[in-house]
Order: C-alpha cells, then structure tokens, then sequence
C-alpha cells in the first residue's frame, strides 16, 4: 500500500509517500481503508521531532481520519464495510491503518469522509474545555483565540451551540470574516495595538468570561490581562511558537484561572467525559446542528501542501488529505 513515512526527523519537503506492506490484523483489532485523513499544527511538528513526544522512527503521520471497515480480527463485532472515523497515535496519511476496535466510532449517516476525518480531535477538545474545563454558561462572553483555525473555528461553533456570544480573534480580515462566517458574533484584530480597547468595547467594558487559547505567546499574556472577573483561560496550545509565562499575581487581581486542556489524556484519565462529550458531538451531527468545517481538501499525493498551510499560518479550518474512494 501507500504511505506517507518519515524515516528521519526532516522539514516536510523532504517526506514522502513509499510503497509499503499492508498492515495485519491482531487480536481484537479492525484493519480500515482510510478515504481522508486530517492535518493538524501538531503534525508539522510530528515529522520535524519538534513535538513534546517523539514517534519512534520510521513512522506514517496523521493521527485523525475517516474510512470503512475492511477486515476485523476474530470475535471484534464491527461489521466489514462500516464507515468509521478514528484517532490513533500516527498512521493516518496511508491507504489502510490496523488499531483496537474500540478506538474506532461509527460514522454519523451523511457525514462526508473530509467532514469525518476533520471532527474528532478538535471538537472533542473544544467540548471538552468550554464545558467541562472553563464550565461556560449560556451568555458568557467567549473569546477565542486563533479563531481561524481548526481548533479555534471548532470552539466558535461549539461555543455559539453552548449559548456564548463569541469573539473570534485572528490576524487577517480574510481569517477573521471566515470565523464571522461560521457563527462568530464579532472578530478583532489581536494583531493591532489597540486591540484590548476593541476587546473593551466589544464586551462593555466587562472582557470576557473564557478565553479559549491555541495560540500562545505574548497575545495569551495581553488576552489574560483582559479577562472578567472570575474568568476562565483555557490553556490548549502554543501555535505561536512560545510558552508564555503568566506572572501569578494576574489570576488574584481578576480572581481569574488557567485551566489546561489534553486531548491525549481525555480517554484515560475521564472515560465517562469522553463519552458523553462524544453521545452530545453525535447528536448535534445528527441533528445537523454541528457542521465540521473543512478547510481544504488536497489529493494524497500533495500531502505536503496540507503541511505547509499549517506552517506557514495559511490555513482556515482543518487542513484535510483525500486518500482513497
Ligand atoms: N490541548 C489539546 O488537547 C490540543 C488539541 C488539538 C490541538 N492543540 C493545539 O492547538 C494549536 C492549534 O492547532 P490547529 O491545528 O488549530 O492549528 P492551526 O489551524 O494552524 O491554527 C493555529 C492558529 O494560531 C495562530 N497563530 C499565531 N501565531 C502563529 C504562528 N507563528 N504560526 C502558526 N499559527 C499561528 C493562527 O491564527 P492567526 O493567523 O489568526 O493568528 C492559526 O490560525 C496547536 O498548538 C496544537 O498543538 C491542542
């Protein structure tokens, strides 16, 4: 089959797709022919070794996807030809993937292959943290950071579905109309010197009650400085390249918290979260009240053109990788 490996740690120009043995089935396993799988900021770093994990070597990159059910190892009860939607830790950009059953969850009917492989991580994290972490309330004002992009355009859908008025937060008014586009009530340019006084007058003086941050940097420290009284800051990531460092005395004059979010840990450490955050993602989907937003959508053979979007802080919405019919 064909996949996506990176055999050393190397820019993305330097990876490509090989020919490679079709992964076999073990015990209590599903073998999946993959149509689509999704790109995320953490995958540019996955094959450069700059992510916090290093994958042992040689690996495939692409930790979400959607596809159907080809094999499945004796007593597993998927039924062959069942599409799915999946994560697991890489494997992603190859023309068939093998993992546990049970880390693999039926496609709602009518969700498209793209739609599903750009779904799983960054509503579930979305979910995960405006509900459960930052316990946002209908008519809290929600500030999202990164707005345009896939973590950041999931929360402004989930926070709109949760009953917040949402700020989205990006760096070009092409970026920013995409977010107004997709339910954001209004947007600011977190670029501009001015941009707290917007914020200001955005929110009446009141600043908002949860900021959602993928972003990172010296904008989380300005973002903080901002926040409402009894506010909520979502610690999700560090697109910006920098780890800021939040002097302590900020959270006791705004009587504010930093709240960290890991997708990775969601499964292990709160199963029952996990789960249900999961039954109200699928119920919204059924309901066509969720629509995933996908960004672009590349033939496998340019892969690396999703990649790039994502380092070059081009990309609106998820970046998406078409593999198979
Ligand atoms: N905690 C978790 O469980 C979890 C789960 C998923 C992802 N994440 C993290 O969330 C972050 C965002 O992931 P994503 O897939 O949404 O990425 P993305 O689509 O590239 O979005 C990141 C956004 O960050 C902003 N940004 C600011 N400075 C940037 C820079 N120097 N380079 C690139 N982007 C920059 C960009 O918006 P503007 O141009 O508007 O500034 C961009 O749209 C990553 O750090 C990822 O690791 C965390």
């Amino acid at each position: 089959m064909k996949a996506v490996v990176v055999d050393e740690f190397n820019r993305i120009e330097n990876i490509g797709i090989k020919d490679v043995p079709e992964p076999s089935l073990s015990p209590g396993m599903a073998r999946v022919r993959i149509q689509a799988a999704a790109v995320g900021f953490v995958d540019g770093l996955k094959v450069q070794g700059l992510y916090q994990t290093k994958d042992p070597l040689p690996f495939t990159p692409g930790t979400e996807f959607a596809g159907v059910v080809d094999q499945v190892a004796d007593g597993v009860t998927l039924v062959p030809g069942t599409a799915v939607i999946g994560m697991a830790r890489n494997g992603g950009l190859a023309e068939y993937i093998c993992l546990p059953a049970t880390d693999l969850m039926a496609a709602p009917q009518g969700l498209s292959p793209e739609m599903g492989a750009s779904f799983f991580a960054n509503y579930l994290t979305g979910l995960y943290a405006l509900r459960y972490r930052a316990k946002l309330q209908a008519g809290d004002i929600l500030l999202v950071l990164g707005a345009a992009g896939g973590v950041g355009i999931a929360a402004v859908q989930i926070g709109k579905l949760l009953g917040a008025r949402v700020i989205a937060a990006a760096s070009s008014e092409e970026k920013r109309q995409f977010a107004l586009k997709h339910g954001a009530d209004a947007a600011v340019d977190y670029t501009s010197a001015d941009w707290r006084d917007q914020l200001k007058d955005l929110t009446a003086g009141h600043g908002p009650d949860v900021i959602y941050d993928p972003v990172g940097g010296e904008v989380s420290l300005q973002a903080f400085r901002s926040i409402a009284w009894n506010g909520r800051h979502l610690v999700v990531g560090f697109a910006a390249g920098t780890i800021p460092a939040l002097p302590f005395n900020l959270p006791l004059l705004k009587g504010g918290a930093l709240l960290g979010v890991d997708l990775a840990q969601i499964g292990r450490r709160e199963p029952a979260v996990r789960d249900e955050a999961m039954r109200q993602l699928f119920a919204w989907l059924r309901d066509g009240e969720l629509v995933p937003v996908v960004g672009r959508v590349f033939p496998f053979a340019e892969f690396r053109a999703a990649f790039t979007a994502m380092t070059t802080r081009a990309a609106l919405g998820k970046m998406v990788v078409r593999i198979g019919a």
